[in-house]
């Protein structure tokens, strides 16, 4: 069993998940999942990295609540305990001194991008960052961000703080920022990837986008995580999670995610969770 040091919803809908799991700790590098599962009944739920704590042995996942799985792991208390938190898995996310990164974060990819950043920042990179939300309410980490980045870029729906509007407008906003990367990694729900993947295929610059698609096992074996890269098809559990995003098939892997959303939305019903939606 593993224990929860924190479970605290830190923005609408997002929370902060710390488990202790020395042996996880020691050897995650950015851009690992973990797979956890809630219960002994409850599935297996991928879930990003967004920090860890080598000395104390624990691990740091932002994870929106957005499902049955997910309302369950959103009800578990700091100090209680956990079955299953299997990791690191996946492949770690490429980490060299590129130049000019940009790193763009989004929903819980704010918090998985962060050690991402961290490490391109310790490769040397002029790093920049740029925080995307509906509103400002909905942003975090900011403050960890500034230390590592040039500058913190935000972007609201609303316009309550930073650019208004959405990523849509990357390319007005790179260039009054006089920002030119020679990478860009995004980090967020499937939406923000795709269309930052189709910005940045016109421009020509090189973009990673950190794939979130349904998962079994973690280990290559059951094939459900299955996407289109480049015309072949690859395991995100074990080819990615890290993939060139001008190269995957955006709607095979839409129409994949939503394979399950049915039976997502009845066990919320029935447990009264639904109201939450
Ligand atoms: Fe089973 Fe990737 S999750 S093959």
């Amino acid at each position: 069993m593993y224990r929860i040091i924190e479970r605290r919803m830190i923005v609408p809908n997002l929370h902060e998940f710390i488990v202790e799991a020395p042996e996880v700790a020691n050897s995650i590098k950015p851009g690992n999942f973990v797979i956890v599962r809630p219960d002994e009944t409850g599935e297996r739920v991928p879930l990003s990295v967004a920090d860890w704590n080598r000395e104390a042995g624990t691990v740091t996942s932002i994870f929106m609540q957005v499902g049955a799985s997910t309302a369950k792991l959103a009800r578990l208390k700091p100090g209680g305990e956990i079955p299953t938190f299997a990791g690191p898995l996946g492949r770690e996310t490429e980490i060299q001194n590129f130049g000019t990164v940009l790193c763009i974060g989004g929903c819980y990819g704010i918090g998985s991008v962060f050690p991402i950043a961290r490490a391109l920042k310790e490769a040397g990179n002029t790093l920049y960052t740029i925080l995307e939300a509906r509103s400002a309410y909905l942003l975090y980490w900011q403050e960890m961000f500034k230390p590592l980045s040039e500058r913190v870029i935000e972007i609201t729906r609303d316009g309550t703080s930073g650019y208004k509007g959405h990523l849509a407008r990357l390319p007005e906003i790179i260039a009054m920022e006089k920002i030119r990367p020679d990478r860009i990694i995004v980090n967020g729900c499937t939406f923000q990837m795709m269309k930052v993947s189709q910005i940045t295929k016109e421009m020509a610059i090189k973009t990673m986008v950190n794939m979130n698609p349904i998962m079994i096992d973690g280990t290559g074996m059951c094939g459900v995580c299955r996407l289109s890269v480049a015309g072949k098809t690859k395991f995100a559990c074990v080819d990615g999670p890290d993939f060139d995003g001008r190269d995957v098939d955006w709607v095979e892997f839409l129409n994949r995610r939503r394979t399950y959303n049915p039976e997502e939305v009845y066990p919320l019903h029935k447990s009264g969770c639904a109201s939450h939606y």
